[in-house]
């Protein structure tokens, strides 16, 4: 069988996300050329780049909110957008327009460079778009080291004990972050009907996994477990200050497991919108945390408590991805303690590398 030759750009490719899924991209189809394009304004996303270059994906140093830079790269068959502010705390109290410039305008130019030229969009969007306020009115009770969600068998519209589906009501504010990713949604829907392009929005949970370089506001899996390998200083925010707040987790290998799937049938895709995770069996509480990181360092770090619930916190987020495993069969295959071993052994096979990053 001759294998087809395509072209896959990468926005935000030198990021966490993006530089995993271009390299992915790339082990499984040698043949293809994988471009990875990144303003390398995330602190660490730097030490990306020669793992792009042995990886064999290329890099271009731009800005997706730069339409130019987008025309330089020429026609793609596929973009897979991964550029973002993407901390749901961005802009709190500070001036937003790189986070609308970026997250709205840069997904805006990334469809009217498909308009033009032609190719798929898979578009990284998040759970965030959910309210704020109707996520913290869920009903959660305590259970152990977690909050639990409707026990009693309770359910309500769009969200079960399962996690929360695409049917959970929209209305309400959600952070700047969550409504230039929902706002970007829109706008994909309108240019995937009026110019046919074959668009998917997959609305990711928490997303992990080696290279994530975590900080306090984004990637906090990285950074709980950086924290305890360097020893540094950790605090349980809000809801109490227990570390009570659970969400689920999905490693980046399963992610590309499911866009791989919607690369190679763009038309089935085309216009929906998926909630994508780890689920109830990939869920844990920070605290929960806390004692996966301990198990694995050996070390025992005293966490601080802060009282101060920030404005865009929520206290519980699991997926109910059920819409898009019963259309494809996909399930995540890394369990949770594969995860956190996987970032435990990156952690400490690059702790020199990692070390300005990380270290508190
Ligand atoms: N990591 C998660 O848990 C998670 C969850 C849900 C959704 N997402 C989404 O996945 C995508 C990737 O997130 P990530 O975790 O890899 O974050 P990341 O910060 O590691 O990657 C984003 C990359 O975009 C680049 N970038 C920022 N502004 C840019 C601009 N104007 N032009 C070009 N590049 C720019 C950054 O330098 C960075 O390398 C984002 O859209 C994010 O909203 C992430």
């Amino acid at each position: 069988m001759v294998k087809s030759k395509k072209r896959v750009l990468v926005t935000g490719g030198a990021g966490f996300v993006g530089s995993s899924l271009a390299l992915y991209c790339k082990r499984d189809h040698p043949e293809w050329e994988v471009l990875a394009l990144d303003n390398l304004s995330r602190e660490g996303s730097v030490l990306n780049l020669e793992r792009l270059r042995q990886g064999g994906v290329g890099f271009q140093h731009g800005d997706v909110r730069n339409p130019e830079d987008l025309a330089s790269l020429g026609a793609v068959d596929i973009l897979i957008e991964c550029s973002a502010e993407p901390s749901v705390h961005a802009g709190y109290g500070g001036d937003p327009r790189y986070l609308v410039n970026t997250n709205l305008v840069g997904a805006i130019n990334c469809l009217e460079h498909l308009r033009i030229t032609g190719g798929q969009l898979i578009f990284i969007s998040t759970s965030r778009v959910y309210p704020i306020a109707a996520l913290r009115a869920l009903p959660l009770q305590t259970l152990g080291k977690r909050f639990v969600l409707g026990g009693n068998g309770g359910v309500g519209r769009g969200w079960s004990a399962e996690g929360i589906t695409e049917d959970f009501p929209l209305e309400g504010a959600r952070s700047l972050y969550g409504a230039t990713k929902l706002s970007a949604e829109l706008l994909i829907a309108e240019y995937s009907a009026m110019y046919d392009i074959p668009a998917v929005i997959n609305r990711c949970g928490v997303l992990t996994g080696p290279w994530q370089m975590g900080k306090v506001d984004q990637g906090f899996v990285a950074l709980w477990m950086a924290r305890h390998v360097y020893q540094g200083a950790l605090s349980y925010m809000g809801f109490g200050g227990d570390g009570h707040q659970v969400r689920d987790i999905l490693h980046v290998a399963d992610l590309y497991e499911l866009i791989a799937l919607q690369i190679s049938d763009a038309t089935l895709y085309q216009g929906q919108v998926f909630n994508v995770g780890g689920g109830s069996e990939l869920s844990l509480s920070l605290a929960e945390l806390t004692d996966f990181c301990q198990q694995r360092c050996g070390t025992h770090l005293t966490i601080g408590k802060d009282l101060e619930t920030r404005a865009a916190d929520i206290p519980y987020f699991v997926t109910d991805a059920t819409r898009i495993k019963t259309l494809t069969g996909w399930q995540p295959g890394i369990a949770l303690g594969e995860i956190l071993d996987d970032m435990h052994r990156w952690i400490v096979e690059n702790k020199n590398e990692l070390a300005p990053v990380f270290r508190a």
